[in-house]
């Protein structure tokens, strides 16, 4: 599918990003293993959501979906009977993870430490992305676990049970594999400890210490012991990483006030604010309240005067999601923008260096692949992050999605402040995560007067 874009006059109204996948995620998985009843409102959308249920509901979880009556999804109620540590079953058939690295990670985790046999496989793109790393891990505490090519990819086979906790090192700053570990040690004997390199998001932490979890926190180092766990109803808050899309366009579009409602702002999530002040983005955050212990805010942006900055170390764990749509917004910038130390952006849903990188260029960009802030070859094995030159006047051109949700959207918002027609090829891409994200686009392209799901 292809959309076009054209650049509003002016780009006016408000937006509620659908309900925040990881805290969905999180939400179905730990109260299917946990004792009571939910229920889980402002579910997220999309086919990765579809992805967590079925290889749940593969494992025999009690999920019921009940649509709202009205017509609205975030009152969509997913009531789930939890079944306990152990009460999941053995699945009959191969587990489907389709596009969704959480869903594989999360649920690997979970397979591990359940006595029985089990197979997990996804797309394409999900079976070339790396798995060595919670393999390892889990072998470590007493999984069998294989994969294909030497134990590194998808499908994945467990047989399951008798782990013992560990004490471990993540070599990477992951929240999928720290969730991984956590969700594995529910279920080892002994205390499992995690050390991460740098501070990932904690919505696994956060949920579980509010369902009774034995979990505690000293910096970096995360420490879980098994126990029983008691189901918790969530309001699921809006997906920041949802949000950055408008928030980018906002600043971008030289005539521009929008409004991105109900967004969660868990620390561990607002690198994208932060990134955006430094910028000098003109953004008003408005906290508003709490959701399921996560809080949520209302943020205003408006057309900014961007400047170039760095981003990089701590700082890259807590924007992984939104690295590409920020390198869109230094386009717009003055100055030089360097983002390093992001070779994950390599491993995600596509490589999203290069298809950042191409896609902006195609668009007039003065944009590189790059190495510790240092350009090189788009395809050199070392390449950590991007150099921007800006601000450069992006105008018409056809881009690709990869079949990666994040970067059809960040080219749907390039082509709201480019000059004439932005073609996004495989536009459909962003239904993983954000199904009515075309139709929000063309409501604030409209003015629309408010919030739309
Ligand atoms: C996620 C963690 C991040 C992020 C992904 C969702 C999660 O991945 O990119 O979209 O829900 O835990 P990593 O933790 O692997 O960087």
């Amino acid at each position: 599918m292809r959309e076009r874009v054209v650049s509003p006059r002016r780009l006016e109204g408000g937006v509620a990003p659908p309900g925040d996948k990881s805290i969905s995620h999180r939400a179905a998985l730990l109260n299917s293993i946990a004792s009571g009843t939910a229920t889980v409102t402002n579910f997220c959308v999309g086919d990765d959501r579809t992805s967590m249920l079925r290889c749940l509901r593969g494992l025999h979880a009690s999920i019921e979906h009940q649509p709202d009556e009205g017509g609205d999804e975030a009152l969509d109620r997913f009531i789930i009977h939890g079944r306990g540590l152990y009460g999941l079953g053995e699945p009959g058939e191969v587990l489907d993870a389709g596009n969704s690295g959480t869903t594989m990670r999360l649920v690997s985790g979970l397979l591990a430490g359940q006595p029985f046999y089990s197979v997990i496989t996804g797309d394409e793109s999900l079976r070339s992305r790396p798995m060595d790393r919670i393999i390892h891990p889990l072998r470590e505490m007493g999984a069998q676990v294989l994969g294909r090519d030497r134990g590194s990819r998808a499908p994945l086979t467990f047989q399951g049970g008798g782990l013992h906790g560990i004490d471990y090192a993540m070599p990477v700053a992951s929240a999928q594999l720290k969730s991984c570990i956590l969700i594995a040690g529910l279920h080892a004997q002994g205390e499992t400890v995690v050390h991460e390199p740098a501070a990932s998001r904690d919505h696994t932490e956060r949920m579980l210490r509010a369902m009774g979890g034995h979990v505690e926190q000293d910096g970096l180092r995360i420490t879980v012991r098994a126990g029983d766990l008691t189901a918790i109803d969530v309001r699921v808050p809006g997906d920041i990483s949802g949000a950055a899309f408008w928030l980018v366009a906002g600043c971008c579009h030289p005539n521009a006030r929008v409004r991105v409602q109900g967004v969660g702002i868990n620390p561990s999530r607002t690198g994208v604010l932060d990134v955006l002040e430094a910028m000098r983005a003109l953004v008003s955050v408005e906290v508003v309240g709490e959701e399921g212990g996560e809080p949520t805010a209302d943020i205003t942006v408006e057309s900014s005067l961007l400047e170039g900055t760095e981003i990089r170390g701590d700082m890259i764990p807590r924007v992984i999601d939104e690295l590409p749509v920020l390198a869109l917004a230094a386009c717009f910038a003055r100055g030089t923008t360097v983002i390093r130390d992001a070779q994950e952006l390599r491993v995600k849903e596509s490589d999203r260096i290069r298809a950042t990188v191409v896609g902006l260029r195609n668009l007039g960009a003065d944009i590189s692949s790059a190495y510790q802030g240092i350009p090189v070859a788009d395809d050199a094995e070392q390449r950590d992050g991007m150099i921007i030159h800006g601000p450069c006047r992006l105008r018409r051109g056809v881009c690709e999605s990869y079949g990666d949700h994040r970067i059809a959207m960040t080219m749907g918002i390039a082509g709201l402040a480019a000059e004439g027609e932005t073609v996004v090829q495989g536009a459909e891409a962003a239904a993983v995560s954000y199904p009515s994200f075309w139709s929000q686009l063309q409501s604030l392209s409209q003015g629309a007067p408010s919030a739309v799901r």
